[in-house]
């Protein structure tokens, strides 16, 4: 007999450290994750099994197929926007055809199993790409199917794979003679800049919120790469777990998208500092935009429409600001770096 378990890859990094930790502590669910680098050890033991294995690599996704009953895939392996800038060609290998094969994984277990296996796909508001500053701040919240041109290699990576995620749910080997079903229930959110108070980000461009906060709860100075009046939907990384943990047991015949947005609060650069500098008087913050990642947060929206998600699964955010910084971020760093 073939274990069941969830799949996450990409298992080390920040959604992952938050998914593991609440996927292990709300129910009986065997983890099994993959990540390339190794896993922090407080994870392992919340772990049925940790691969240290690429996503690439199709021979040990081969092997995960013989051994495991996989009921659920948390994607979550990828490479991020700034990191994706410098060298694009492998962002897209590692996003596109890691997702991919991840992908081709899941239509083999559902076809072994006889029913569906859910695919979680975290997209990003780098799915988006709006011209200028001043669409920006004219557009208002964007719905889903607004703006879809991103400008980065992240992004359009981001919105390609939404696109295959529809694609193998809807049309997969369409001109099959008895027609094909992939068996794949794909499900993405385009998540918001993340701000989580346990791990730091690494190689995302709203990666500011985020450091300005840890730098400034360590003592360390910080130059913020964006304006003060650059503004981006955020939310905090408790909110995102329930966000994927909501949407993975929404019944299917609610759901009206494939893709939806969802979002918390977005504060200006300026107003997040204000917040920081409340918090630790002793912060060294000073405003030293790069021109190039600015022009990629320009192209981002300053808040998204998520209606549908609150519509069709009940999405709503625990934290607002002030309760984001109050009682989630703010205690949690000062009793991190204490
Ligand atoms: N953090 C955010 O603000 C944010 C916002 C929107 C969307 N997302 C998406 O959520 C997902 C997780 O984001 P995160 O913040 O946890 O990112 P992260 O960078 O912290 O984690 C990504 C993990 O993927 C692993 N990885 C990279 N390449 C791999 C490969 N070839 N094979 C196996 N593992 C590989 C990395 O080692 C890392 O542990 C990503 O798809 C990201 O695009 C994140």
């Amino acid at each position: 007999m073939r274990k069941e378990v969830v799949l996450i890859t990409g298992a080390n990094g920040e959604i992952g450290h938050g998914l593991i930790s609440h996927l292990s502590e709300i129910d009986k669910t065997h983890i099994l994750a993959l990540d390339v680098m190794p896993i922090d050890d407080e994870l392992k033991p919340k772990c049925e099994r940790f691969i240290q294995g690429d996503i690439l690599d199709n021979m040990l996704l081969g092997r995960l197929v013989a051994e495991y009953e996989i009921r659920a895939i948390y994607h979550l392996a990828s490479i991020l926007s700034t990191k994706a800038e410098y060298n694009p060609e492998t962002a897209h290998k590692v996003n596109v055809e890691g997702t991919l094969n991840l992908l081709r994984l899941a239509v083999e277990q559902a076809g072994w199993q006889g029913k569906p296996v859910k695919f979680l796909y975290p997209s990003s508001i780098a799915s988006y790409g709006l011209p200028d500053l001043q669409m920006k701040n004219n557009a208002g919240k964007v719905k889903e199917e607004d703006w879809c041109n991103p400008t980065t290699m992240y992004g359009c990576n981001k919105l390609y794979c939404e696109h295959l995620g529809r694609y193998y749910t809807k049309y997969y080997r369409q001109l099959a003679a008895e027609g094909s079903q992939s068996g794949i229930d794909f499900r993405a959110i385009r998540f918001p800049g993340l701000i989580s108070a346990i791990t730091t980000p690494t190689g995302g461009t709203s990666d500011y919120g985020p450091e300005m906060l840890h730098h400034a709860a360590k003592g360390i100075s910080y130059k913020c790469f964006v304006r003060p009046d650059t503004r981006l939907p955020f939310m905090v990384m408790p909110d995102a777990i329930k966000a994927l943990l909501s949407l993975e047991s929404a019944p299917k015949k609610s759901l009206t998208k494939l893709v939806y947005n969802v979002t918390s609060f977005n504060p200006s650069a300026q107003e997040f500092y204000d917040i920081v500098l409340d918090a630790f008087p002793n912060a060294q913050i000073s405003f030293e935009p790069d021109y190039a990642r600015q022009g990629i947060v320009d192209s981002w929206p300053a808040d998204v429409d998520d209606e549908a998600a609150k519509k069709d699964w009940g999405w709503s955010p625990e934290y607002d600001q002030q309760k984001a910084f109050l009682e989630y971020l703010i205690p949690a760093v000062k009793k991190r770096y204490q």
